[in-house]
């Protein structure tokens, strides 16, 4: 078996690929370089040529990339994962975000993922398309939480977490076996991957918790109340673990939301 999958420069797609290549399967990178996915004659070539068995869009890129991806996939009978964002839900009105809700996004990342988003699943009914929060990895570089907050610690010489933000967030490697499940038993439409959907955390009590986990001593933590969302996603079963079962952390915080 052969899953293309987009992205792999970046941060949670080298994750999703040692996840296939432990359930045996072989992993197809887009060159972008070698074929620009703007070249629609090309791409198409290149697909046909290649045949994967299944695509796992989580590569940037247009919004008609991911349509034209999707409606190849469409077109053989091939599984598909898009990677979308909590992103594409604004602070207000605020969650827990179900899958059905309004994307309401002002910014333009948000905007943008959700015309990836449509254009995926108008090309592709049995299309997967998976939302997930900030991902949280000790090793992998790039948009990583853990992180990005050393990069605040450095370059800001503290740490800023709110207490009224719920994050939706999630470890990459849960990310990657969840979004691997769904390649090789799909499910289709949209789907909310979040360790925090059920427990709830602010991000200051997952911040507190990393600090511990990974001995950062050195993060000078500084509570604030400037941001307030409860971000979470939630909808459908939960297909990552919770937090509490990766972090020092609470596991029985439903009960009291
Ligand atoms: N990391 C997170 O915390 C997080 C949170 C929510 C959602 N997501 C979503 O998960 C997916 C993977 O995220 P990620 O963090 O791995 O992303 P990333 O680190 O920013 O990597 C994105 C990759 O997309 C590819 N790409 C394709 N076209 C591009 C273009 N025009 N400009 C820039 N890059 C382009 C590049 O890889 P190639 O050079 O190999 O093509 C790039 O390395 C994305 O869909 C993202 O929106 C991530």
């Amino acid at each position: 078996m052969k899953w293309l999958i987009t992205g792999l420069n970046g941060t949670l797609a080298p994750v999703l690929a040692r996840q296939a290549a432990g359930h045996g399967v072989q992993v197809l990178a887009w060159r972008r370089e070698e074929v620009p996915p703007e070249d629609a004659a090309a791409s198409q070539d290149w697909l046909h040529a290649q045949r994967p068995d299944a695509i796992a869009h989580l590569g940037m890129g247009s919004a008609e990339w991911a349509g034209r991806l999707a409606e190849y996939a469409a077109g053989q009978g091939l599984p598909f994962v898009f990677t979308s964002t909590a992103m594409v839900f604004h602070h207000e009105p605020d969650g827990p975000h179900a899958p059905g809700d309004a994307r309401n996004a002002q910014d333009g990342y948000g905007q943008y993922k959700r015309g990836c988003e449509d254009a995926v699943l108008a090309a592709h009914p049995g299309a997967s398309v998976v939302r997930i929060g900030w991902q949280i990895d000790p090793r992998q570089p790039g948009n990583n939480m853990l992180m990005a907050l050393d990069q605040w610690q450095a370059t800001q010489g503290r740490v800023a977490a709110s207490s009224r933000w719920k994050p939706a967030c999630s470890f990459m490697q849960d990310t990657a076996a969840a979004l691997a499940g769904v390649l090789l038993q799909p499910v289709a439409g949209v789907l909310h991957l979040d360790s925090n959907a059920q427990e709830g955390h602010s991000f200051l009590e997952i911040v507190h918790a990393l600090k511990q986990a990974y001995g950062r001593d050195h993060w000078d933590i500084q509570a604030h109340e400037d941001y307030v969302h409860d971000q979470r996603l939630v909808g459908g079963p939960a297909r990552v673990p919770a937090l509490s079962e990766r972090l020092e952390l609470p596991a029985a915080r439903s009960a009291t939301l």
